[in-house]
């Protein structure tokens, strides 16, 4: 398995680009599903999550160009309407073909997702959108079956904020008999993405970005090309990075308007911010200041940012309290940074973290993506060698990490 060495202590310097987003890409190829003409894509990252993604929708007949960043699906055929067991249990957002397969062929078998590393993630609210659109769904034998002769528009109102619920219910409603309306939609830039797409397939969507999504069912769904979203959380986790460190980077294709609570934090925690439309530049010396942080759904503080300002803080002057509110198990990047040298004591959801003058370089293992991501801030800063194991989980979501930050000036490299 890969490792990646990390020798601590360096300035980030320079310029990165930063990637399409996962989380939009992930959603956005599903969506090729729900029309039989072809969907051109740009800024797909070149990351496991994707490619598995891809595997599936080959799996069930969809023909998949891909060049680079840009991928054609052609979903003309299908052959099958199933999501298998043994592509769902490595990523669980294969339930995103759940709702384009049930709303463009009226039938659907994805194996239910199971448990993972930061939660129990149920997918009820999947479900229950779907039921209330007219779907028929058992559980059978570890997998939903779903069957609709033609989903109805519906109002649902979802009681918990979900991203690829609403995605999920989002896709099936385009092609649903008559209106849904979403209430207390997902409002991150990923769902925006992915509505601006549909749009482009020829969708009627209203109020993407807001807490109620109108969506006016369509006969079917057309041909589009589309540019997928940057990562707003691959360059959040560079300007943790950078502010850390201490240094001065430019981020290239990085929008500042879809990191507000982010970049307040930093500029609180003491590093310095400029933005233009397309780019973000960061600068800091290094001493930073704690920051209290507090995760909740969209324009708030994501969730997939906690693990590296958790990180921040352990080197931070002062003392800060993290408080996880979306995933009752997302602190387990703690007990690896305890090995780092980090004060770090969890109450609950909240960790309270004293900062220290010097992390030290020991080998630690990544537990989950953005957990992962955090080990290797750690690591920049801490003083000698850091190995971090099992980094499949980087590979999941961050592309080429150990290049763009060796070429940034750290000293980084992976070793199989
Ligand atoms: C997405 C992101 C993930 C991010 C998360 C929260 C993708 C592929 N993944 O995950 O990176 O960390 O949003 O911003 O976009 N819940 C239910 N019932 C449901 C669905 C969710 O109770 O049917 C709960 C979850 O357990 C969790 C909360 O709702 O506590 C939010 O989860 P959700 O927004 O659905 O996360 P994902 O969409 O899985």
């Amino acid at each position: 398995m890969d490792k990646l060495v990390i020798q601590g202590g360096h300035p980030l310097n320079g310029e990165v680009n930063i990637s399409g987003a996962k989380n939009a890409a992930l959603p956005i190829l599903c969506s090729s599903l729900l029309s039989e003409m072809a969907l051109s894509l740009r800024g797909v990252a070149s990351l496991k999550d994707i490619a598995t993604t891809i595997s599936l929708l080959e799996y069930m007949g969809v023909k998949v160009l891909r060049k680079g960043d840009f991928v054609k699906l052609d979903a003309k055929e299908i052959v099958s309407k199933e999501a298998p067991y043994e592509m769902v249990k490595t990523m669980r957002a294969s339930i995103l073909v759940l709702g384009p397969l049930l709303a463009r062929f009226g039938f659907a078998r994805v194996s239910l997702p199971g448990g993972c590393a930061i939660g129990s993630r149920p997918v009820d609210l999947h479900i229950k959108g779907l039921q209330a659109m007219g779907a028929e769904i058992h559980i059978e034998h570890g997998y939903i079956q779903a069957t609709a002769k033609k989903l109805i528009g519906a109002r649902f109102v979802m009681d918990i904020v979900t991203v690829t619920g609403t995605e999920n219910l989002m896709m099936a409603a385009t092609l649903a008999k008559g209106t849904t309306i979403l209430e207390n939609a997902a409002k991150e830039p990923e769902v925006v993405d992915l509505a601006e797409c549909l749009i482009k397939m020829g969708a009627q969507i209203e109020g993407a970005g807001t807490d109620t999504i109108t969506i006016h069912g369509v006969d079917k769904l057309l041909g589009a090309e589309h540019d997928v979203v940057c990562d707003r959380i691959e360059a959040g986790t560079y300007m943790v990075a950078t502010a850390m460190t201490g240094g001065h980077v430019k981020l290239k294709n990085a929008r500042a308007d879809l990191l507000d609570a982010v970049i307040e934090k930093l500029r609180d925690a003491g590093a310095k911010i400029e933005s233009d439309s397309n780019s973000i530049t960061i600068s800091s010396n290094g001493n930073l200041k704690s920051v209290n942080i507090r995760t909740a759904p969209h324009p708030a503080f994501p969730t997939d940012m906690q693990a590296q300002f958790m990180a921040l803080n352990t080197i931070a002057d002062g003392v800060a309290l993290v408080t996880e509110t979306i995933f009752e198990n997302r602190f387990m990047h703690v007990q690896e940074m305890l090995r780092l040298g980090a004060k770090i004591e969890v109450e609950g959801n909240t960790a309270v973290v004293q900062g220290v003058r010097n992390l030290d370089g020991a080998t630690v293992m990544a537990t989950d993506l953005r957990a992962s991501a955090s080990l290797v801030l750690a690591g920049l800063v801490a003083s000698g060698e850091t190995i971090i194991e099992r980094i499949y989980h980087l590979d999941r979501g961050y592309e080429r990490l150990e290049e763009k930050l060796s070429a940034l000036g750290a000293k980084i490299k992976r070793i199989h």
